[in-house]
């Protein structure tokens, strides 16, 4: 019964999207998998889309979709915003990246400042990847130490000393209170694991133990205040307080990554929790749909990225140690200007009036799942979401464990046949132009996907 199902839930999909089919099968000869995103890449093929508008996106046979992911929650304000459109439009007429620096940065730097509690200086780059990296090497250089520490399950783009545990097997994990390290791919070399440190999310007693061990050799320790793209789970602010309080009492370097928790309140989750780390890296939101990533932190800390005398920071005479940060694009008029705009509207009122929307979009799924056979849980914060198919409490990242990987991937597919778009594992958000009808359709659409992949009517 359920193969048989399954089969009718890909070969409806395979139906409607011939085009997308043609597409992948032609695209896979010139990009390894037909997808430059290994995410966008799924069995049996990727649809391809060709155009969006607020939340509705059309792929390449011309089926529309609600876009309940906007790109991984980077487009708070839906697709081709009109504001957003016009200031993209004025800025290619006066150029789009420049030899020097350009006012705008000053603007988008004292907005972020002004609103997330621990930065006091900030620095832009090209992704939240290398937020991450300068962040983290800006610790190293600090405590001159080498090692830095993160979540079981924290996802922290895609630089080898933080492609650790992000998904580990089951086998290779080790125990629940001590996870190991595992690298999440072939290519990251045995003297990089050593250097990353693992510790359970939301387990206190576990990670104060596992950092005191390696204290002598941490730099940092990096979190997500809500487990992203390791199931939308958020912290116990319990667990941020005590990692703070370990942290000083250790001299580790707290880094918030709050490249998808920036949206949870003006100041980000930091603000949310009541838990100010030393450095927060950013990304997706602050760039406004085009490539952005940020950094910022305590002053004295910052400072270091401050030359103090000579000629440039390659000057030996300059008293170093001078933290060098590159990047052709960083800063560029773009980001920046979509930046600007976006954080502007993206004011107290529209994130209140975000988290209401995902407040009602979990309560309405979780409502429109009960008594169906396959069990679903609705996991968030604020304007984040994700759905678990098969298991029925997430508060942990193990708790993923029970997840059932086949009917998940089907959801996805049966849920992309009746025009909902959300990550293949289940990862979503609302934007503001969600309207209510949108989530009673979403609501509605899960229900009846969840239908589709157990044959029950
Ligand atoms: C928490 C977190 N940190 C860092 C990154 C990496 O950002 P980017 O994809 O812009 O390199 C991501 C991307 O999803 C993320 O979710």
């Amino acid at each position: 019964m359920r193969v048989s199902n399954q089969m009718t839930v890909i070969a409806a999909y395979e139906q409607r999207t011939p085009r997308s089919r043609k597409h992948f099968e032609e695209v896979a000869q010139v990009i390894p998998a037909g997808a430059t995103r290994s995410l966008n890449a799924w069995p049996p093929h990727p649809v391809y889309l060709e155009s969006g508008a607020g939340m509705v996106v059309t792929d390449l046979d011309g089926n529309t979709y609600h876009d309940f992911l906007a790109n991984y929650t980077a487009l708070p304000l839906g697709y081709a915003d009109p504001d957003i459109t016009r200031a993209l439009a004025e800025q290619v007429a006066s150029g789009t990246v420049h030899s020097f620096s350009r006012t705008g940065e000053r603007e988008l730097a004292e907005l972020l400042a002004a609103r997330v509690p621990s930065v006091d200086k900030i620095r832009f780059t090209g992704s939240g990847t290398e937020a991450v990296m300068f962040a983290l090497r800006l610790a190293k250089a600090y405590t001159r130490r080498t090692a830095v520490a993160k979540a079981e399950g924290g996802y922290h783009g895609t630089t080898d000393e933080v492609m650790i545990s992000v998904r580990p097997a089951a086998n290779l994990a080790g125990d629940a209170h001590a996870p190991r390290s595992v690298p999440e791919m072939a290519g990251i070399d045995e003297s990089r694991v050593r250097e990353t440190i693992v510790v359970p999310f939301n387990d206190i007693e576990s990670s104060a133990a596992i950092l005191r061990a390696h204290s002598d050799r941490l730099a940092a320790l990096i979190l997500e205040p809500v487990l992203g793209v390791g199931g939308m789970i958020p912290a116990d602010r319990e667990y941020l307080a005590a990692m703070r309080e370990v942290c000083d009492e250790l001299g580790i370097v707290l880094v918030f990554d709050e490249v998808i928790t920036l949206r949870i309140a003006p100041g980000g989750a930091q603000e949310h929790y009541g838990v100010v780390p030393d450095i927060t890296t950013m990304g997706k939101i602050v760039g406004g749909g085009m490539p952005i990533g940020a950094y910022g932190g305590r002053a004295d800390l910052m400072a270091l990225l401050e030359p103090r005398g000579g000629t440039d920071v390659y000057d030996a005479r300059s008293g170093g140690p001078v933290l060098y940060q590159g990047g052709t694009f960083t800063g560029n008029a773009l980001s920046i200007r979509a930046g600007i705009t976006t954080m502007s509207k993206l004011d107290a009122a529209a994130i209140t009036d975000l988290n209401a929307k995902g407040e009602l979009l979990r309560r309405s799924v979780t409502e429109a799942v009960a008594g169906t056979p396959v069990a679903l849980t609705v996991t968030g914060i604020g304007s984040l979401f994700n759905l678990h198919v098969g298991v029925k409490k997430v508060h942990t990242f193990r708790d993923l464990r029970g997840i059932d990987a086949a009917r998940q991937h089907q959801l996805f597919i049966a849920l992309l046949n009746r025009g909902a778009i959300i990550a293949p594992r289940g990862m979503g958000c609302v934007s503001t132009c969600t309207t209510t009808e949108d989530i009673e359709f979403f609501a509605r659409a899960v229900n009846e996907s969840l239908i589709d992949i157990t044959g029950e009517c």
